[in-house]
């Protein structure tokens, strides 16, 4: 059998792409079907790469710690939308952009703070972006690039002030404040004493580049889906906001904390590891689909973030409770890598991440949003890469396994009943 694939295939020259399709090709003989859509190529897109084996993850060809070293959120939003760098000016003009349209309608806003506090804020942030629809009521027609650009730039600019008028339930938040760069208004819906100081600007400027884009992940995947029905750009990113709140996306960081604070101290670390493996448990912020190493954004975290928080001058005031969880979280790193690592897991993003946003002052349930913010970035730039192709409606097919030929049959109790045949 293997060498009939290998026959099939004798004209695809790129060795990595013979291997995936080997491995497609076997999983629908062994199962006839993908679940999943496991490792199915469905676009076509030149926005970010990942190389999962040496642990790569790239934007537009860069490697993301080179941007997340060097570059604003400007230039990075940027390069994903149109594909390069952008020059001074192009920067500039960007950051004016987003920085001016980051007033939500009064009546949207209202709306906003009267919905109950309780709500996750990341299903705040799924029906709000909904509602911003209620300003554009051309929104079906996605076919003007220019047109797709300025609403993709539009939304983005007033996702904090969406974030920042929940969390404070005042219509009015920030209305009147000037920023510097969108990375500092960001931050100021969350902590705006935080906001004040450039080095908490920039570690929350490289959290969000860190997390613009990552392939077609479930919640790219879902923009590009319900984007494919040409429904609306706000319908495609709330319906991705959903998908990233999920424990298994998005939702990981949030939860890496309260593992963390769970096992309590470092000295619990190693049973209660056991205890979750022996269990089949997962343990949150281990694992990814696609690197089989460590995640290279989990590295620019640990190496080059979490020494400005947890080192000797430490940029903010870290408390003994915080110390503890990263202590904990070392204890975690340590145990996993030597039980799992074999098994090619390792810690990912949203391991790392829980820690250096909790220092930030900022509350867990919030930690998924800022993922969105910065995966915003991503979601809008395949949205307007997907109105550009040649679109046909995702439509994938299904495998059925249920009953054949079913017929009602009414008795004289005019009870339904049910034959099959
Ligand atoms: N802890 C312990 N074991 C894990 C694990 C984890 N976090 N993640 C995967 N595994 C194990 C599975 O139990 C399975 O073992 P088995 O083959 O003995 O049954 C094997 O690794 C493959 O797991 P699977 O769930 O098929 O991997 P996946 O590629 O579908 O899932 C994730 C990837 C990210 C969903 C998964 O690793 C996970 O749930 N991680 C924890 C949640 C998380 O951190 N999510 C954020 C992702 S950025």
């Amino acid at each position: 059998m293997k060498s009939k694939i290998q026959d099939l295939l004798s004209d695809v020259k790129d060795q990595k792409l013979k291997e995936q399709y080997t491995q497609l090709i076997f999983t629908l003989l062994e199962k006839g079907y993908f679940p999943g859509l496991a490792g199915v190529p469905v676009v076509k897109s030149g926005i970010s790469n990942i190389d999962g084996k040496n642990g790569i993850l790239t934007y537009r060809g860069y490697p993301v710690q080179e941007l997340a070293e060097n570059c604003s959120f400007e230039d990075v939003y940027f390069l994903l939308l149109k594909g390069d760098l952008p020059l001074r000016e192009e920067r500039e003009k960007l950051k004016t952009q987003l920085l001016q349209n980051k007033q939500l309608d009064y009546n949207i806003s209202k709306v906003i703070t009267e919905m109950d506090k309780n709500l996750h804020p990341m299903y705040m942030l799924s029906a709000s972006v909904l509602l911003l629809e209620g300003n554009d009521r051309k929104c079906f027609n996605v076919d003007d690039y220019n047109m797709n650009i300025q609403r993709a730039i539009n939304l983005i600019a007033k996702l904090p002030s969406i974030i920042g008028v929940f969390r404070n339930k005042f219509p009015h938040f920030a209305r009147d404040n000037n920023f510097d760069s969108y990375a500092q208004y960001c931050l100021y819906a969350f902590n705006s004493k935080l906001a004040e100081d450039e080095t908490c600007v920039d570690i929350f400027e490289q959290m969000l580049i860190l997390h613009a884009d990552h392939t077609m992940n479930n919640s790219t995947f879902s923009v590009r889906a319900v984007g494919s029905s040409k429904a609306s750009l706000y319908a495609s990113i709330s319906s991705a906001i959903n998908s990233l709140s999920g424990p298994l996306h998005g939702g990981a960081n949030e939860r890496v904390i309260n593992m963390l604070e769970e096992i309590g101290t470092a000295d619990n670390g190693e049973n209660y590891i056991d205890e979750k493996l022996a269990n089949k448990e997962k343990i949150m912020g281990i694992g990814h689909r696609v690197y089989r190493t460590y995640d290279p954004r989990a590295i620019f975290i640990k190496e080059k973030i979490l020494p400005q928080i947890f080192g000797e001058d430490s940029v903010v005031e870290v408390d003994d409770e915080l110390k503890n969880l990263f202590e904990v979280a070392k204890k975690v790193e340590e145990v996993a890598l030597d039980r799992l690592s074999s098994k090619t897991l390792y810690p990912n993003v949203d391991f790392w991440s829980g820690l250096v946003l909790k220092s930030l002052g900022i509350e867990p349930s919030y930690f998924t949003t800022i993922f969105a913010l910065g995966r915003l970035m991503g979601w809008t730039a395949h949205w307007v890469e997907h109105m550009e192709v040649k679109n046909r409606i995702f439509r994938p097919a299904q495998l059925y396994d249920g009953f054949s030929n079913r017929h009602i049959l009414v008795d004289p109790d005019e009870e339904i009943a049910s034959v099959s045949e």
